[in-house]
């Protein structure tokens, strides 16, 4: 058992975002194994109240500090670190002049580990905790990443990349070396055998990963649904609804389902845990039918904002009631930082698809990177586990430690903070990796 004395911020599960957020300006977070052996947040609430209730405990002081919970990023492309930053028309000839000829090198297993452990790296630099990431069509790829999250005990959920045409050949899923079976019942042999080696294993977990509808045959989106009937319990993640130009080639491709997003339904790859990226270009009938699964947008503004895709509908989102959190999308976002995907998200909720925009609060902001974004990835009690993103007692103990004094004009502004929403939004409006002193994993 531990102890933290400092400010910090949680978040009610139980209330409107806009006001979720609860903040002790002295506080004190107390972790230690809950029955089942995690470790949790046993205590947490103000530091008078509480110190007197843990005798014995050590109590680390983290004065002008700020706890907070670990960033989750809902979407974010472990192969595309190198690939932040390239220059291009829009969403399509980015993927062919620069995603599809990066992603070929990780087939070699050394070039995946030395990716893998930057990746990782970087995410806890920047104070993300929890992701859902693809990775490449390369079973290497995806050993790689577990392997580097396993050592660092991070919670990770990634899965092996399925595609079977429209690309170059190098970054499809390739047929069994012997010829003993096609590249399509070989993506779906691997991916198979990737969940029983890896999904449930600490705090890894599994997501069965079609890159978008146009790079898979009928087959391959069928014995991914198949896989997803047959273990309730991992995640399945996409692409959809990013691009015009996207809409209309799987539009062009699947002319049987009534939407794009459909596309997915109808070939049994939308439920609880199921995370779409982008979710951008949607009518109310696809909202309707996210609401009705269960599915979440995984929304990513950086890159919806560099690639030219488009805006996030909060207002629509909200009034038909399905859930999204907030994603990074590197390499087509532009950064790991959430401050700068939270800053982003602000920029796209004023734009909004109609105008007037929203006006996202800064509690909203930063519940969408972190409990909000841990609720669409079911990571939020349900199924009897602790929840994460949130810092309430029995919710998971990863935490970053915030040094709002980092830079002088953080200083000087989040020193003239007159109320929680001023803080957090100088925080946003100002933050990037300097801010985060410390992520701590339990
Ligand atoms: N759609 C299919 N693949 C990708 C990708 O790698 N990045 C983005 N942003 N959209 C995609
Ligand atoms: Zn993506």
């Amino acid at each position: 058992m531990k102890a933290y004395r400092s400010a910090i911020l949680r978040f009610a599960t139980d209330s409107e975002p806009r006001h979720a957020a609860v903040y002790e300006s002295d506080g004190l977070l107390v972790v230690g194994a809950n029955a089942q052996g995690t470790q949790v947040v046993l205590a947490v609430g103000p530091y008078l109240a509480l110190k007197d209730q843990f005798p014995g405990v050590t109590v680390e002081h983290l004065p002008g500090r700020i706890i907070a919970p670990g960033f989750v990023d809902m979407h974010i492309h472990f192969p595309q670190t190198d690939v932040i930053g390239s220059p291009s028309d829009g969403l399509l000839p980015w993927l062919e002049d620069y995603t599809f000829p990066e992603e070929k090198r990780f087939l070699a297993p050394e070039y995946s580990v030395q990716a893998a452990t930057f990746f990782i790296a970087e995410l806890l630099r920047n104070g993300v905790t929890t992701a859902l990431c693809f990775a490449t069509s390369h079973p290497e790829s995806v050993n790689a990443l577990f392997a580097e999250a396993q050592a660092k005990n991070m919670r990770l959920i990634t899965g092996l990349c399925l595609m079977d045409r429209n690309a170059p050949v190098d970054v499809l899923n390739l047929a069994a070396p012997d010829g003993s079976n096609d590249a399509t019942e070989q993506s779906l042999i691997d991916t198979e055998k990737l969940i029983n080696q890896w999904h449930g294993k600490g705090r890894l977990g599994y997501a069965i990963t079609p890159r978008f509808a146009p790079t898979s045959s009928e087959a391959q989106l069928r014995g991914a649904g198949e896989l997803a009937a047959k273990y309730p319990d991992v995640w399945i993640q996409s692409h959809v609804s990013e691009n015009k130009d996207e809409i209309a080639w799987a539009r062009a491709l699947f002319p049987k389902s009534v939407s794009y997003l459909a596309t997915y339904a109808d070939f049994g790859l939308m439920r609880d845990r199921a995370i779409y990226a982008h979710c951008i270009h949607f009518d109310d009938d696809d909202r309707a039918l996210m609401r009705a699964t269960g599915a979440a947008a995984a929304v990513s503004p950086t890159s919806n904002l560099f690639l030219g895709s488009g805006f996030f509908d909060y207002a629509a989102a909200d009034r038909a009631g399905f859930y999204y959190g907030l994603a990074s999308d590197v390499g087509g976002g532009t950064s790991f930082s959430p401050f700068h995907t939270m800053l982003a998200a602000y920029y796209v909720g004023r734009e909004g698809q109609t105008k007037p925009g929203v006006s996202l609060s800064p509690q909203h902001l930063w519940w969408q990177h972190t409990v909000g974004a841990a609720q669409a990835l079911g990571l939020d009690g349900r199924q009897g586990r602790p929840a994460v993103g949130n810092l309430q007692p029995g919710c998971e103990a990863d935490f970053v430690v915030l040094n709002p004094q980092v830079t002088p004009l953080l200083a000087r502004r989040t020193a003239r903070a007159d109320s929680l929403d001023e803080l957090l939004f100088a925080m946003i409006v100002l933050g990037d990796d300097r801010l985060i002193e410390r992520t701590v994993i339990y």
